[in-house]
């Protein structure tokens, strides 16, 4: 199998309102048409394990759990994911995209929610070891505008996150900044405040489709 016929795990990222699912169907849509094999998937939840402890993440009161128990769920998630979803796919030669992954969990639950980045690393290579994306894209807008735009979406029950205030949104949003920083390689940054066109255009060059 030559370079280009390797399949991608393709991770977006962002806060909330910045375009990740809009742009995630465009890319599932643009890889089918070139009969490439592909999987759309997301976090938290993507296997079925992991989606029944979505349930527990994402909806009720913000103050639900703290910082640690809301990560170990997760990490508990992701593995799961990871190793009944996302490897397979792999494995059988299918393109893997999927929306949100391990730098959410840096950017809510260390840069936003205050847990050291360190102890964070160390559960990741706990969990998954050297398993990651091969490219992530990073959905870059201010957290303001991101909000405004779910607003315009309308209400929806899992609305857990979105109930946070802004300074929350602006500590993520600087979160998602440092890590792209520290990882130009694999992440790459788009203005998300660009026209759907434009940054689908951005999103097909990042990940070497032209
Ligand atoms: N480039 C864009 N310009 C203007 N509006 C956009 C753009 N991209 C997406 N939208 C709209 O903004 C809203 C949020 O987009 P989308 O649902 O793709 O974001 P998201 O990052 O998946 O949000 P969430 O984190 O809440 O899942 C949607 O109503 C979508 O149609
Ligand atoms: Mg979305």
């Amino acid at each position: 199998m030559s370079a280009v016929e390797k399949p991608l795990f393709i991770t977006f990222e962002g806060g909330e309102g910045s375009g990740k699912s809009t742009q995630i169907k465009l890319l599932y849509q643009e890889l089918m048409v070139r009969e490439i094999p592909v999987g759309i998937t997301r976090e938290p939840g993507g296997s079925e394990g992991a989606e029944e402890i979505r349930e527990l993440i994402v909806n009720g009161d913000k103050g639900r759990w703290d910082a640690w128990s809301e990560t170990l769920l997760v990490w508990a998630a992701r593995r799961d994911h990871v190793e009944k979803v996302i490897k397979p796919a792999l494995a059988r030669g299918s393109w893997v995209l999927c929306d949100r992954f391990f730098d959410s969990t840096f950017a809510y639950q260390g840069y936003a929610g205050g847990l050291p980045t360190g102890d964070l690393q160390r559960l990741r290579e706990m969990v998954i070891g050297d398993f990651g994306p091969s490219k992530t894209i990073f959905f870059d807008i201010d957290p303001a505008l991101g909000l405004e735009r779910t607003v315009e979406r309308g209400l929806e029950s899992e609305g857990r996150f979105e109930s946070f205030d802004l300074t929350f949104h602006q500590r993520l949003h600087d979160g998602f900044k440092e890590l792209a920083r520290r990882e130009p390689e694999r992440i790459v940054t788009i203005d998300a405040s660009q026209s759907v066109e434009a940054i689908q255009r951005e999103v097909l060059k990042a990940v070497g489709l032209h």
